[in-house]
């Protein structure tokens, strides 16, 4: 976290509004920086040693927030679309001030573990393919999976665009006309799920992300509901 910052910036991540909101409360006298009346908002003060109060009440200041989604069907993973409601529109409006977005893409009729944070250096890590972040999924499809595709999945499988994925873990939960597979792949490559089993003829009918890397999905999330690591989920992450 940088020493110095911006009072007014500190504020607005803090949840008091726009800079304009912020410029105004400052003016009434409101707002203090180690017991002295704050003059002006564009000052800089360190939101560790510096204590910021409002009405009296001190300013926790958070530079950024990681927050676990289940995602529910029908919200597409990005921060603003013109026709889809995006999960975006989900996060609640305690969080609304931090310029949130997603960490990689699920589907718009993909469910689960969906991380939304406004810690960029966090989420470029976490994508990049060097790092290998493993992501486990629940699905459903549609044909029977065998230990034969178990073996090749293993191996990797060549999608429609000639792309050969990486090794990946495919286990059986239950086989037949439906059957039910957990599967754990390190890439995150365009609807990378259901081009592997479409590869062999096979379409994934529901699809859930139980997984992203040390995270699991919190089974107590409503589909829709997020809610804040803690810290011991944001240190794993790091
Ligand atoms: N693979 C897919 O096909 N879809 C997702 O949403 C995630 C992984």
């Amino acid at each position: 976290m940088k020493d110095a910052i911006r009072l007014d910036k500190i504020l607005a991540n803090s949840g008091f509004g726009s800079r304009k909101d912020i410029k105004k409360l400052v003016r009434t006298g409101v707002v203090a920086v180690n017991d002295q009346a704050a003059k002006d908002s564009s000052i800089h003060v360190s939101p560790i040693k510096d204590i910021i109060t409002v009405n009296g009440v001190q300013v926790i200041y958070k530079e950024f927030v990681y927050l676990m989604l289940n995602k529910p069907e029908g919200y597409i993973s990005a921060t603003e679309d013109l026709r889809e409601p995006t999960v975006i529109e989900l996060v609640p409006e305690e969080f609304s001030h931090y310029d949130l977005f997603p960490v990689g893409r699920l589907d718009k009729d993909t469910v689960g573990l969906l991380l939304l944070t406004n810690d960029g250096k966090l989420a470029h890590n976490l994508l990049a393919p060097k790092k290998h972040v493993p992501k486990k999924y629940f699905a459903k499809i549609d044909g029977t999976v065998t230990e034969n595709h178990v073996r090749l999945f293993s191996e990797g499988v060549t999608i429609d665009d000639g792309y050969k994925t990486k090794p990946a873990e495919l286990k059986i939960v239950s086989a037949g006309d439906i059957s039910e597979v957990e599967l754990v792949i390190t890439e995150g490559k365009f609807h990378q799920v259901k081009r592997m089993f479409q590869a062999f003829n096979m379409e994934v009918t529901f699809l859930k992300r139980t997984e992203f890397g040390p995270l699991l999905l919190d089974e107590n999330l409503e589909p829709g509901e997020m809610r804040e690591l803690t810290e011991q989920e944001i240190s794993l992450l790091k």
